[in-house]
């Protein structure tokens, strides 16, 4: 049975929350694999709106959803979406989240040293001060709290103490009060009844749900210039958001991830600082961040907008290892007398058909651009080819044959029916 798995191939918000619900219907579990609440994913169906961090997009529907090993998990961000999507009429059980037992947690330490870093950082890199990176160190470093911690209480305090050990270093570093370890022992404490029913095995799931011929869905955050390796360092997250990453954030083989489809906004946009060659400042920029309301849904920043790269995209597909791409956005462009589209970069006199690895010659490429015309109809809400205009249909050719990729979704509005198929990417290819 096909699986599929879905990643961001631009710099995140591509849109992959309201692709993955769509999705999620003709799949029977989705699994989250790396990240973790610094995410967020909007998703508008049947007249609501659900803003989703931890949870996999697959909630939604009511598909079995796992949080897998991959992911980092902050207990009471859980806790409080899993209130929020109660308080919407919707009932997370333990029949529908399986949370990783080896998935590490998010603590408040991690969050205080995440924004102190940014607070005194001279080159702020603009994180969403989760405490994604500072969770992330600690794993590598094989001294954090993993969801199966909360399963033997009496370990805890030992645990928690070897962890402070190293922190309480870098707190008095920034002249801050070591962190309390008995209110944390506490706190996690008070919370471990909760979380236990819902606490797991990703692997096992995953490998019943193959056994079963099961379909599964793996879900991406961020995106593949967001990746510690790939992206634009060390303007990045702290984790590899490539289709690979779902294999060992989940506890599968490599060939169990499916097809990939990766999700590409029809403009570019970017949170946070860090390189962005086609970034437009001015009012274009404005009309583009107007249009397609961008800002972020973790924290409520603007985010910064620019043209279609598909320099960037092409090598997305590349390094992320995408097969087809779900376009979304289009309807954003509707009104744009002209479109243009980075075709190559200038650096130092000479022309290039990919992004230097070097941060300092990433903010200085420029972007060579081709011009198309626009289209003054409406694409917004279109549910069939035949609805597009025709120079709409000439952009997303232009955007395959540039990429190399094929367009196999394509989105026209939030709402999770304005969706286009042009091909399904659970069949076989
Ligand atoms: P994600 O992080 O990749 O899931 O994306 P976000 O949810 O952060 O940001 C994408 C935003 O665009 C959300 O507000 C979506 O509701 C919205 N969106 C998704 N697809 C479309 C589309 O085709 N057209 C328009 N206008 N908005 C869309
Ligand atoms: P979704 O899944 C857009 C960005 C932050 C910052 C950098 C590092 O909604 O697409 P972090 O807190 O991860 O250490 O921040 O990464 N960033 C995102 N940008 N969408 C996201 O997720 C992001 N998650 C992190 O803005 O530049
Ligand atoms: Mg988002």
């Amino acid at each position: 049975m096909a699986n599929v798995t879905v990643i961001g191939a631009q710099w995140g918000d591509e849109g992959k929350g309201k692709i993955i619900d769509w999705l999620s219907n003709r799949a029977q579990m989705v699994v989250r694999f790396q990240g973790g609440n610094n995410a967020g994913h909007t998703i508008v169906a049947n007249g609501k709106t659900y803003k989703l961090s931890l949870l996999p997009s697959g909630v939604i529907q009511g598909k079995r959803s796992i949080i897998g090993n991959g992911v980092v998990v902050d207990p009471w961000s859980l806790l409080d979406e899993i209130a929020r999507l109660d308080a919407a009429g919707l009932k997370i059980t333990p029949e529908i989240l399986v949370l990783a037992e080896n998935a590490v947690l998010v603590l408040p330490l991690h969050r205080e040293l995440d924004a102190m870093r940014e607070d005194a950082a001279p080159q702020k890199i603009g994180t969403t001060k989760r405490g994604i990176g500072p969770a992330y160190e600690d794993k590598v470093g094989r001294r954090a709290l993993r969801a199966i911690d909360l399963m033997d209480l009496a370990a805890l305090p030992a645990k928690i103490e070897r962890l402070l050990a190293h922190h309480n270093i870098l707190r008095r570093g920034f002249g801050v009060a070591d962190a309390d370890g008995a209110a944390l022992v506490k706190s996690l404490t008070e919370i471990a009844p909760k979380l236990a029913p819902f606490i797991g095995s990703s692997w096992r799931e995953l490998h019943a749900a193959k056994l079963a011929g099961k379909r599964v869905l793996f879900e991406g955050a961020q995106a593949v210039l967001l990746d510690i390796d790939h992206g634009t360092y060390p303007f990045v997250t702290s984790s590899n958001t490539v289709a690979g990453q779902a294999a060992a954030g989940a506890g599968v083989s490599p060939r169990a991830i499916g097809t990939v489809l990766g999700i590409v906004k029809s403009y570019t946009t970017r949170v946070g600082e860090g390189p962005f060659p086609t970034e437009l400042k001015g009012a274009t920029g404005e009309k583009l961040g107007e249009r397609g309301k961008e800002f972020g849904t973790v924290t409520g920043r603007k985010r910064r907008c620019g043209w279609f790269d598909s320099v960037l995209v092409r090598q997305t597909v590349i390094t992320g290892g995408i097969d087809g791409i779900a376009l979304t956005k289009l309807d954003v462009l509707d009104g744009f007398p002209t479109i243009r589209i980075c075709t190559a970069y200038q650096l130092d006199g000479k022309t290039l058909d990919y992004l230097p690895a070097d941060a300092g010659a990433q903010a200085r490429v420029t972007p060579v651009y081709e011009e198309m015309e626009g289209w003054s109809e409406s694409t917004q809400g279109a549910r069939s080819w035949a609805q597009l205009p025709a120079n709409a249909i000439k952009y997303v050719r232009r955007i395959e044959e540039l990429t190399g990729t094929q367009v196999s979704l394509l989105s026209t509005s939030p709402d999770r029916d304005d969706t286009i198929m042009v091909s399904d990417p659970f069949v076989d290819r």
